[in-house]
């Protein structure tokens, strides 16, 4: 089958690979209908989070019909569409059972104490072989799936496989209630789902951060209040709209492929901690592959941590969904201690969620299909990424079609 593969930093394929089997009673076999490119997939092609296997098939969000279940898979059978969660868990440990599926003690391999296992990710995280690809294996399927019904198209289904998801748990991690000022730092597909959640969970108003003029312009038509890190400086425009007290809740759905800014008063400001972010970027990633400006990591891997914490309220929540690889030690604690912050963050524990979710979209409350800009087959699947890669005018989300050569 076709699939896309990692080899290296800066070097991922579209490759014949061998389809995926049955290999446990609670796997079950889905041939993949539509996929999706995350940012997540851009970490690892850049080198700022480290660890991928070569050879392994990318990709963690998925839509698809089940072609074979293991005879421990009794809630699906072959035929059913179903939505993949991005996230997996076992359904069984102490910490699914609570609703912690991210930290699921079983289905990692490495153990009861590793990462977050999910497909298409580091060793650390399961080597699980992702989705971006015309078949997968989805191992403890019976909590790993979750059935469409038929009114659900699969554009309507593919952001609740990862974004709207990790959207969502940003927002209840935030501890976002009524009336509450919540600050959104980045508008790429995570952040768009972390704002139209902020605002399902009673926000008041949303100040929506980033530097792309179109990613804002989408952040705005959900309601948020938009600032460009490229035209002003974003603390002083966020203290001057909320007179100078700061929000109440911040959301990091930027990641460590954080950017400084390049033009405009904060750029000048931001001078005086750029020998800081190359030291960062010297020990988060010291393996780049960066090819005619494409798979470049961002310049200031913590630049939204210090934004969000020098503007939050006193006493204030930052949730960080975000990734940070395990070898980033460069959080801010000093301002956020002496604030009195609270800080919770961590990948999305989407099984949790999805369900609520995908009644919301049944029910037209929410229509996730609107933020999928591109959609592609996967001959054209190299291109996606780089212009994905690129934040390309326009490029907010790329769904893919694996079965279309
Ligand atoms: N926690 C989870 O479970 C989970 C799940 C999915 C994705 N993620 C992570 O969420 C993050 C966002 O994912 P995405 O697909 O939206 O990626 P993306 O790269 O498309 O979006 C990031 C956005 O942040 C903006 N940005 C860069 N520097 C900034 C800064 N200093 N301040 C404000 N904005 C800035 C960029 O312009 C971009 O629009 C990634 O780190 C991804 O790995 C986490
Ligand atoms: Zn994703
Ligand atoms: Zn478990």
């Amino acid at each position: 089958m076709k699939a896309v593969v990692w080899h290296d930093v800066g070097d991922i394929r579209l490759d014949t690979v061998p389809e995926p089997k049955i290999e446990q009673s609670t796997d079950a076999i889905v041939r993949i209908t539509t996929a999706a490119i995350c940012g997540t997939d851009l970490h690892f092609i850049r080198g700022t989070v480290r660890g991928m296997r070569p050879g392994l098939v990318l990709g963690h969000e998925g839509v698809g019909v089940v072609e074979e279940v293991g005879k421990n898979v009794r809630n699906f059978r072959r035929g059913d569409r179903v939505l993949l969660s991005a996230v997996l868990g076992c359904g069984s440990c102490a910490y699914c059972r609570a609703g912690y599926y991210a930290q699921c003690d079983t289905i990692n391999p490495n153990g009861a104490r590793s990462g977050t296992a999910f497909y298409g990710a580091p060793a650390d995280n399961g080597s699980f072989n992702g989705l971006q690809a015309e078949y997968a294996r989805v191992p403890y399927a019976h909590t790993n799936l979750f059935g469409l019904p038929e009114s659900i198209t699969d554009e309507q289904a593919i952001p609740l496989s990862d974004i709207y998801p990790t959207g969502y748990f940003g927002a209840v991690i935030a501890q976002v209630t009524d009336g509450d000022v919540v600050a959104v730092w980045g508008c790429g597909p995570v952040g768009q789902f972390a704002i139209l959640s902020a605002f399902q969970r009673g926000a008041g108003r949303v100040l929506a951060i980033d530097g792309h003029a179109d990613r804002l312009e989408r952040a705005r038509a959900l309601g948020a209040e938009v600032i460009n890190f490229n035209e002003v400086d974003p603390v002083e425009a966020i203290m001057e709209l909320t007179r100078g007290i700061g929000p109440d809740r911040a959301i990091d759905a930027v990641g460590v492929d954080a950017e400084s800014p390049k033009s405009g008063p904060a750029a000048a400001k931001a001078r005086d901690t750029d020998e800081l972010h190359r030291a960062e970027l010297r020990e988060i990633a010291p393996k780049t592959n960066e090819r005619n400006g494409r798979w470049r990591p961002g310049d200031a891997p913590t630049q939204a941590h210090h934004w969000a914490i020098e503007s939050l309220a006193k006493a204030g929540t930052l949730a960080i969904i975000g990734v940070y690889p395990p070898t980033d030690r460069f959080f801010p604690i000093g301002t956020a201690m002496n604030k009195n912050l609270t800080i919770n963050m961590g990948n999305g524990n989407h099984p949790r969620y999805i369900p609520k979710l995908l009644a919301m979209v049944e029910s037209g409350v929410v229509r996730p299909e609107q933020m999928l800009t591109q959609h592609e087959p996967m001959r054209e699947v190299m291109t996606a990424y780089e212009e994905f890669d690129m934040r390309k005018p326009g490029w907010l989300k790329v769904a893919l079609n694996p079965s279309v050569n």
